[in-house]
């Protein structure tokens, strides 16, 4: 199907199923994210895009399925060789996740001194670039409680950054921001992914959003993907549940016609 080599593949999800209380939140999602693009799942609330966040990132196992992260497959490794994995994938929860009693330095040089090194001056350095690279440069000292959802979301980054992952998974990176300082997360989101050379994977329901960002789009849909493809094919899409989801968030309007009349 694909012509593309393995290594231009990020992560592949194959053939998903993922149930809790008998019930299955995903119901065979399969899709792939090509190395170095931002990659955006969308869908409505409870469709499964946080848990499917957090079987790429290894937090929780599919009952079904295989997980590839580049030439790894996840599912089913024991949590001994699932952490040199999990390091070169950066997690960005969907409320910020910071520690409230740590520092925003702390915060970001929380896993650098657990996992890449001991040494205070490279943790310095680190924390000090990683911060300017999010525009977040003088406020070393302060704690979460003291800044804003934005500013909160922009250290969130760092310290994901910090770890040097190759992939960053977004979980409703812009939720609860205002449209101006979600735009700025969403340049951050693109800048750094392609300064840095990762792979982006965003989970939002923020369409606007998801259509400025994206390379390639899916959308998410009682735990399966009903389509997938660049923003362009996405918008295109003549399947019903797409398009009312689409004029919902403002990306089509409700006069632009399809072959099917939609
Ligand atoms: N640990 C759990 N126990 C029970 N149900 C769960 C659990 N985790 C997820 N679910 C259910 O799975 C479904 C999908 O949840 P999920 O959080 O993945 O949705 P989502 O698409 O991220 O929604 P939102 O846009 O609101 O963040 C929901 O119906 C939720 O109630
Ligand atoms: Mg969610």
């Amino acid at each position: 199907m694909s012509e593309q080599p393995v290594a231009q593949t990020a992560v592949r999800v194959s053939d998903v199923w993922y149930g809790v209380d008998s019930r299955w939140v995903l119901q065979g999602v399969s899709l792939e994210v090509r190395t170095g693009e931002v990659f955006a799942i969308m869908g409505p609330s409870g469709c499964g895009k946080t848990t499917l966040l957090k079987l790429i990132g290894g937090l929780l196992k599919p009952q079904r399925g295989e997980i590839w992260i580049g030439d790894t497959e996840i599912s089913r490794l024991p949590e001994a060789k699932l952490t040199p994995v999990r390091k070169r994938v950066g997690l960005v929860f969907q409320y910020a996740a910071l520690f409230d009693s740590l520092t925003v330095y702390d915060n970001v040089a929380f896993g650098v001194r657990r996992h890449i090194t001991r040494r205070e001056r490279e943790v310095a350095e680190i924390v000090r670039e990683k911060l300017a690279m999010v525009g977040m440069t003088g406020t070393e000292h302060l704690y979460p409680s003291q800044l804003s959802g934005g500013m909160q979301k922009r250290v969130g980054l760092a310290r994901a950054l910090a770890m040097n992952p190759n992939i960053v998974l977004y979980d409703e990176p812009t939720a609860g921001l205002d449209p101006i300082v979600a735009e700025t997360i969403d340049t951050l989101i693109k800048d750094t992914t392609r300064r840095l050379q990762v792979t982006a994977l965003v989970v939002s329901h923020d369409l606007t959003s998801v259509f400025h960002i994206a390379d390639r789009i899916a959308m998410l849909h009682e735990g399966r993907i009903i389509t997938c493809g660049s923003p362009e094919e996405v918008r295109a899409d003549t399947n019903p549940v797409v398009r009312r989801f689409l004029q919902a968030g403002g990306i089509i309007s409700n006069g632009e016609s399809t072959m099917s009349g939609a």
